[in-house]
């Protein structure tokens, strides 16, 4: 049975009713759209619309329902009901017989789907948060436990100047602290109540909006509401947080898995988040990571998707903004697993420190250190580059690197250089010399570290 029937002298053409309904999506709603209604009743009552053995009623036959359904979700899904505000409805008035049906009065589910899609919104965000921050937790406990596990840093992906494996954590940190907030921000756009809207210009009831917002635990009202419910600026900033945030997941899983592979070596991947080749016996692989790289294009996928539905859309509802859901839960269902998943691959990671270290003495990672050094015996940057340059060229040929060239070579190069260029040279003192703010220096690290603990 449908809300509508009354000017239609025709059934609904089968195919067209399967095309139509999104119970099958928006059963995710239920919670919301009951908890919605309950509050919706309650300002029928206060608007003498219902009297208050009817809202009662009302009320308590709603909270059965949400019992029913915790208890058992497959309850809705054997219906063919159009969606979810039809199901709620007609499941009330099965309860309670006609007092049901006056729960929809001054009410369209146009401000009804957005108010339900809002709440879970903001329930959802609770549970990113918390995701995120246990993901940051367990950076920053690998990042204290790394302080002295000194690797390559790149750009180009070719060595360039040595960094500790906590610094790289703390990159990540500062990512998904952004992320954080972005969230954060978005949650008080998304925390205005459209309810009582109406279809599109407002409910001629006499309903106390602010009131009503409160209710549900809403932040305020909106103010207009050709707005209210055509607004849907905040699936496509929740799916945009998301996209960023997985975009920072997917570099994260592929600095991993660069840094697991045979060629680096850097950290090895515990046996419980990868997979072995059914040919290869050999293999190991980095499935958790890979797919959390994978699964970063289906949440750009829904963010493009969201923004080409709505570009072109006359105010205020149209059908087509029915389709907003199925891409929002996919984006914060992924995002929400991605994060889990990044979490137990840091749990099982081992750091191979030697290897990490033997690898940063290769690749001439501390070329500019020397360079900065020829700058302090007074040669131009410039001249000093170049110097450096030629010197490693030589240390290529030759195969050695830079604290194992002899002390008259370096001369040969360039005669300012003298023995204490080795110090100069070594990684623990190239690191620590970086020690303005940001810097890799052990100083700054632990000092950011702390911060982060004490937060
Ligand atoms: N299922 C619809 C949606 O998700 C609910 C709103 C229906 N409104 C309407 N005027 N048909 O968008």
């Amino acid at each position: 049975m449908a809300l509508w029937g009354g000017r239609f002298t025709q059934l609904p053409n089968q195919y067209f009713k399967k095309f139509n309904n999104s119970l099958h999506i928006d059963c995710r709603l239920v919670e919301e759209d009951i908890l919605g209604s309950i509050a919706w009743s309650k300002s029928l009552m206060m608007t003498n619309v219902l009297t208050l053995i009817e809202q009662k009623k009302i009320e308590d036959a709603l909270i059965v329902l949400l019992k029913e359904v915790r208890n058992n979700s497959n309850k809705i899904l054997s219906s063919d009901v159009e969606d979810i505000h039809t199901w709620v409805e007609l499941e009330l008035v099965k309860k309670i017989g006609s007092l049901g049906k006056k729960l929809h009065t001054g009410r369209s589910r146009n401000d009804q789907v957005s108010t339900d899609l809002k709440l879970w919104c903001k329930s959802q965000i609770n549970i990113l948060l918390d995701g995120i921050y246990k993901l940051k937790k367990s950076l920053l406990f690998l990042a204290e436990e790394t302080q002295n596990v000194i690797m390559p840093g790149y750009t180009h992906l070719q060595r360039a100047q040595p960094i500790t494996f906590a610094y790289w954590c703390l990159a990540y940190i500062e990512m998904f602290k952004r992320d954080t907030s972005r969230l954060k921000d978005a949650f008080t756009r998304i925390d205005i109540s459209p309810l009582g809207s109406g279809a599109l210009s407002g409910t001629s009831w006499n309903i106390d909006r602010e009131k009503l917002a409160y209710n549900l635990g809403f932040s305020s009202a909106t103010n207009n509401s050709l707005d209210s419910v055509s607004d849907r600026d905040y699936v496509v900033e929740l799916i945009s947080v998301a996209s960023i945030s997985m975009l920072h997941l997917s570099r994260f899983s592929e600095d991993l898995i660069f840094f697991n592979s045979g060629e680096a070596n850097f950290i090895s991947l515990s046996d419980d988040v990868t997979s072995g080749s059914s040919l290869m016996p050999q293999k190991k692989n980095p499935d958790a990571l890979e797919l959390i790289r994978g699964k970063t294009g289906r949440v750009y996928g829904s963010l493009i998707s969201i923004l080409v539905l709505l570009k072109g859309l006359p105010l205020a509802y149209n059908k087509d903004m029915q389709e907003d859901k199925e891409g929002l839960f996919d984006a914060l269902d992924t995002w929400n697993n991605c994060l889990h998943m990044s979490i137990l691959v840091l749990k099982g990671i081992k750091i191979n420190k030697f290897v990490c270290r033997e690898a940063a003495k290769k690749g001439y990672s501390n070329a500019t250190e020397l360079a900065d050094y020829l700058v302090r015996k007074s040669i131009p940057f410039r001249d000093a580059h170049r110097i450096v340059g030629k010197i490693v060229l030589e240390a290529i040929e030759r195969n050695i690197s830079l604290q194992e060239i002899d002390i008259l070579t370096f001369k040969k190069h360039c005669p300012v250089i003298s023995s204490d260029v080795y110090d100069v040279l070594d990684l623990c003192s190239i690191i620590n010399k970086k020690n303005s703010k940001g810097g890799v220096s052990k100083e700054q690290v632990s000092c950011v570290i702390s911060a982060l603990k004490h937060k």
